[in-house]
């Protein structure tokens, strides 16, 4: 077995997290392995990407189970089996359960098109619109037994522009998800990444990319 690290990605869409990771292993900038591709939608676009990436794919159909308890003890198996150290959700649209966290405690991460701590849930760009907010973006966090709630690890920040619709939005923090969910599996994979309660360090520091944004601009 290679020494890279262990993925599993679970995916409900389309599976363009999946694919900028799967790009990032290829292009080396992510030292990491996928070892298996997990949906719960027979339908989901990620089966695709992953055949085409050569990846092992299992779906297990939420529908298939009554209780989200017997469905979280397939999923947690079916990585297992996989021999996954890392469980990314990127777009997994099921709410999980402590059973699932007690199988990877502190192993399970999220991406989120939102600024946490505003706007958890669904929808969350057009709450961001219908809020007024200047700015919002997109959240890679430690998944914990609350909606959303989970220590952050990285975020990146886009301006929200007035004439914006929920779709515009959603395609311009998701050019951004693309960029920081790989690199939070590349600080895990590092071993530079520390969760003490709710605070995540980063071991060493990365310097911040700017000091402030301002939206609108000042000389506008
Ligand atoms: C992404 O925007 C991701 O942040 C969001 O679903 C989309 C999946 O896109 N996840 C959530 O809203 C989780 N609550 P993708 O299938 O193209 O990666």
């Amino acid at each position: 077995m290679s020494s890279k690290l262990r993925l599993g990605v679970l995916a409900s869409g389309g599976g363009t997290n999946l694919q900028a990771i799967i790009d990032s292993c290829q292009d080396g900038s992510l030292d990491a392995t996928i070892a298996l591709v997990l949906t719960n939608n027979p339908d989901a676009g990620a089966l695709e990407r992953a055949h085409q990436a050569g990846i092992q794919t299992v779906c297990v159909n939420h529908r298939d189970f009554s209780k989200r308890e017997d469905f979280d003890h397939a999923v947690v198996k079916s990585l297992q089996d996989a021999g996954v150290e890392l469980v990314v959700l990127a777009g997994f649209m099921r709410i999980i359960t402590q059973t699932f966290l007690d199988a990877f405690p502190l192993r399970v991460i999220n991406i989120h098109p939102a600024l946490l701590p505003a706007f958890p849930g669904l929808h969350v760009q057009q709450q961001a619109i219908d809020y007024g907010a200047r700015f919002s973006g997109c959240t890679v966090h430690f998944v914990d037994s609350g909606v959303d709630t989970g220590p952050i690890i990285i975020q990146a920040v886009v301006p929200v522009y007035q004439d914006d619709t929920a779709d515009n939005l959603a395609e311009r923090i998701l050019e951004q998800e693309h960029h920081i969910y790989s690199r939070a599996i590349q600080l895990i994979a590092e071993g530079r990444v520390h969760v003490d309660g709710r605070l995540v360090t980063i071991d060493p520091p990365c310097p911040p990319e700017a000091m402030a944004l301002v939206n609108p601009g000042l000389d506008t």
